[in-house]
């Protein structure tokens, strides 16, 4: 998969108040200063600032994205944001499905599904979570959940715009615990091939599967060599501009 761009993705979840911005500048002067990252470099932070972050992150390449949209353009959902919103603020990503939503908001596949397809429509690029729970990958069936994820979570449109698929183990985030190096590969192998059936080769090769799940400076390197991991989608260690900045030369 050496000729996707590997991409290197914090997601801030509910941290980070304006001085947390400082960590950004930060950010901006190790990516500008040290040697140029391989990666492309996606911060998700809280929707409170958003704006700022993008605006500030924009000279020195960082990329902001959205943690969440609803799956309406606009309209009577208090406390909701859309995807045409965090396009507004200068987003380019936003993450949907991610395990913490699907469990504290009940959100199913359809629904991600549905935020997926309003985050195309408004001109982001999803980033589409999926992965097993503790009990599900001792019961054997990790791979059977995650496929059945996948064919439910990414529309249609994935064929002709640009999605991508995060694996994240549920038991994995924020635990400090990562699946085995054969783990991660085999997993993320079936995953190209559920891609590969349904986009086509030329199509499902070039998505990028993103690996989430305490990825830290520590274990970054060897994680992020593995075949079909095509960057990182990052936690608590993206919330201190060092961490991410090791994590992201590790690529
Ligand atoms: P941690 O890196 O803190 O385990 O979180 C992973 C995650 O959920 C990123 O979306």
């Amino acid at each position: 998969m050496s000729t996707i761009a590997p991409l290197i993705a914090g997601n801030w979840k509910m941290n980070g108040l304006t001085h947390s911005l400082e960590e950004l500048s930060e950010l901006a002067r190790l990516l500008t200063t040290g040697e140029a990252p391989r990666a492309v470099v996606v911060v998700c932070p809280p929707a409170t600032l958003l704006a700022t972050m993008a605006s500030q992150g924009a000279s020195s390449g960082i990329l902001a994205g959205g943690q969440d949209c609803h799956a309406q353009s606009a309209g009577a959902h208090t406390g909701d944001i859309s995807a045409s919103m965090l396009a507004d603020a200068g987003a380019q990503f936003v993450i949907v499905g991610h395990s913490e939503r699907r469990a504290d908001h009940g959100e199913s596949d359809d629904l991600v599904r549905a935020k997926a397809e309003a985050a195309i429509g408004a001109g982001l690029k999803p980033i589409i979570c999926v992965g097993e729970s503790d009990a599900q990958r001792d019961a054997g069936e990790a791979e059977a959940v995650v496929s059945a994820q996948l064919a439910a979570s990414i529309p249609d449109a994935a064929e002709h715009h640009e999605v991508v698929v995060a694996y994240e183990p549920i038991w994995a985030i924020g635990t400090g615990r990562t699946p085995t190096l054969e783990e991660i590969h085999d997993i993320h192998a079936a995953i190209r091939a559920r891609l590969v059936d349904r986009f086509g080769l030329s199509r499902g090769e070039t998505i990028r599967i993103l690996y989430g799940g305490s990825l830290k400076p520590q274990n970054a390197r060897e994680i992020l060599a593995v075949d079909n991991v095509n960057g990182g989608l990052v936690g608590g260690a993206s919330l201190l501009a060092k961490d991410f900045y090791t994590i992201i030369s590790a690529v």
